[in-house]
Order: C-alpha cells, then structure tokens, then sequence
C-alpha cells in the first residue's frame, strides 16, 4: 500500500470526508462486481480476442479489489456483496452469449460510469497526507478505468442499435442503483 495508507489511517481521517466510508464500500462493492463481470465473460465467451481482454481486464480489477479491500475492514464492506457479484456476472455473461460487439458495448457503458464515479470522490479528498494517499490510489484505479474503457470502444464496433442502447441504459441505470445501495449497506 502506498505511503501510510491503510484501514487503519483511512479511519483516523474519515471524519473530515463527510461519506467517505460509503464512498469506499460503494468502490469494493463495484470492484467486487468488476471482477466478476470479467468472470461472467470468461465464462461464456470463446472468441480469442474477447478472452484475451477480458483476462486483462480481470487481472486489473482483482488488484484494485485488493488495494480498497485493504482499506475497508470486513465489518464496513457492502453486506450485498453477493448480489453485487451475481449481478456483475451476469452484466459480463449475458453479453457475451450475445457477441464480443455487446461486451464491448457493455464495458464501454460500465467503465463510463466508473470513471465519473471515481472522478467525484477524487473531487473530494485532499492532495497531501493520508487523504492525498487515497486520492493517488483512486486516480490510478480511475486511469485503469479509463484505458478500460477505451480498449472497449476501439475493439468495438459504434451501434446505435435500440436494443445495445436499451442494454447500456440498463447497465448504467443498474449501476447507479446499485452504488447508491452499496453506499449505506
Ligand atoms: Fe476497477
Ligand atoms: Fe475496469
């Protein structure tokens, strides 16, 4: 963990954070349904392209689950996990029995939203001491996100399909309620 940052020093300064503690269940929890979207595709897909990204992108959230799962104590993550994981499964396995344009199409949505979720907390936390710690850790999960997203979007194909609209609709709506959950349970 980089400088002093831990569970420990996330709880020395969490009072001056109005909502920090959710903030950071709301990102385990997302980070929890990241993994499992890459799970949820590994699952169904056989196309080597679509693999091949997934397996990369799985690699990257398990480490971002790991480094907010340091700084949360299971007492304080999501009691949803479960379903976080369900719903993050079938968010990357019913996609991925349609075609690799719908995972794309999905991972371009879902790391939309992740990167404007990231983006209002590092809004929030200082640039120095323990706060600025965090704010460097979540500017570089952020930045994952990004290239995430990025990756998606050139792999794939634009579609102004209703049925991809409705489903990215679906999946960013999904997302937010799902945050805003995670945010007080
Ligand atoms: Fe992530
Ligand atoms: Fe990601």
């Amino acid at each position: 963990m980089k400088g002093d940052l831990d569970a420990a020093s996330v709880a020395g300064f969490s009072g001056d954070i109005p909502g920090l503690i959710g903030d950071l269940r709301s990102d385990h929890a997302g980070e929890t349904g990241a993994v499992a979207i890459y799970q949820g595709i590994l699952a169904v897909s056989r196309d080597p392209a679509v693999r091949h990204f997934a397996l990369a992108h799985l690699a990257t959230e398990r480490e971002h689950l790991a480094q907010l799962g340091a700084l949360l104590p299971p007492g304080q993550r999501s009691i949803l996990l479960p379903i976080w994981h369900v719903a993050g499964w079938l968010t990357g396995a019913l996609p991925a029995l349609v075609g690799p344009r719908a995972v794309y199409a999905t991972i371009d949505a879902v790391e939309t939203f992740v990167d404007h979720h990231y983006e209002e907390q590092v809004r929030k936390l200082p640039d120095h001491g323990p706060g600025g710690a965090l704010r460097t850790l979540l500017i570089a999960c952020q930045a994952d996100e990004v290239e995430h997203r990025d990756e998606a979007r050139a792999a794939g194909t634009p579609t102004t399909g209703l049925l991809t609209q409705a489903w990215k609709w679906l999946v960013g709506t999904g997302s937010a309620l799902a945050v805003m959950a995670a945010r007080r349970v």
